[in-house]
């Protein structure tokens, strides 16, 4: 299925969930409280936040006025309600496929938590969000990681659900796949963990994540 195809299953997909999504989203993901530690550390008065697949945007929301949050998304439901609940962030339909426009500026902090399952190239899209970003700038990304012996996270691509998103897959990387494309994107890992993501509930899973904590080079790309 062509990349377009699967883009357009996933926005019918969340354009359906964007009104529950913050309401279900505790039971499905576990990683709020090393976003929000992040966010604590590497945000300072007056920076600018890119949040990257922001869903309704409620991991950067609550920063503060000072902070100028650009968002993007696919899907223009959860753009809304993004918009509605921070009216002073900028919302976009984007796809991280693509490079970020110039005119949004460029940032000291980027979020990338919970959408690169849908990402069918990670090096072009680190490459696409390493390119938004000011030197020294710093970015938390989740990527599910290929394991070879932990239940789902077998291959490469693994469809999701036959009842809800036919035809759209999770796509997972290797640690070695995630490294090259990391440096490939002239990012430096600060850290690096491996965390539950979200719960699967069809197949009975808590899906990992690779959290990383990476940092623009200030020597330029
Ligand atoms: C599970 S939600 C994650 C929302 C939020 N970042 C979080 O961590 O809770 C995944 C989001 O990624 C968006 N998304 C999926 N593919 C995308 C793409 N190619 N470009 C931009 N956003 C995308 C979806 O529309 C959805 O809102």
């Amino acid at each position: 299925m062509k990349r377009a195809t699967r883009i357009e299953r996933l926005v019918d997909y969340y354009e359906d969930f964007a009104p529950d999504y913050v309401s279900t989203w505790k039971d499905i993901q576990h990683y709020e409280k090393p976003v929000r530690a992040f966010l604590r550390e590497a945000v300072a008065e007056g920076a600018r936040v890119l949040d990257a697949g922001c869903g309704p945007g409620h991991l950067t929301r609550d920063l503060p006025p000072s902070v100028e949050v650009v968002g993007f998304d696919i899907a223009e439901g959860m753009l809304e309600i993004a918009r509605e609940k921070r009216p002073h962030g900028a919302y976009h339909r984007h796809d991280y496929h693509l490079p970020i426009p110039r005119s949004w500026g460029r940032f000291d902090v980027a979020l990338a938590l919970g959408t690169l399952e849908f990402c069918d190239d990670l090096p072009l899209v680190l490459k696409n969000l390493a390119g938004a970003m000011r030197p020294g700038g710093r970015l938390l990304v989740s990527i599910v990681e290929r394991r070879p012996n932990v239940r789902l996270h077998e291959r490469h691509a693994r469809p999701l659900s036959d009842a809800e998103l036919t035809g759209v897959k999770m796509y997972l990387y290797t640690f070695a796949e995630q490294t090259d494309a990391i440096l490939a994107s002239g990012l430096l890992p600060r850290s690096y963990r491996l965390h539950p993501g979200w719960r699967h509930t069809e197949y009975d899973v808590d899906v990992l994540y690779a959290l990383w904590d990476l940092e623009v080079s200030r020597g330029g790309r």
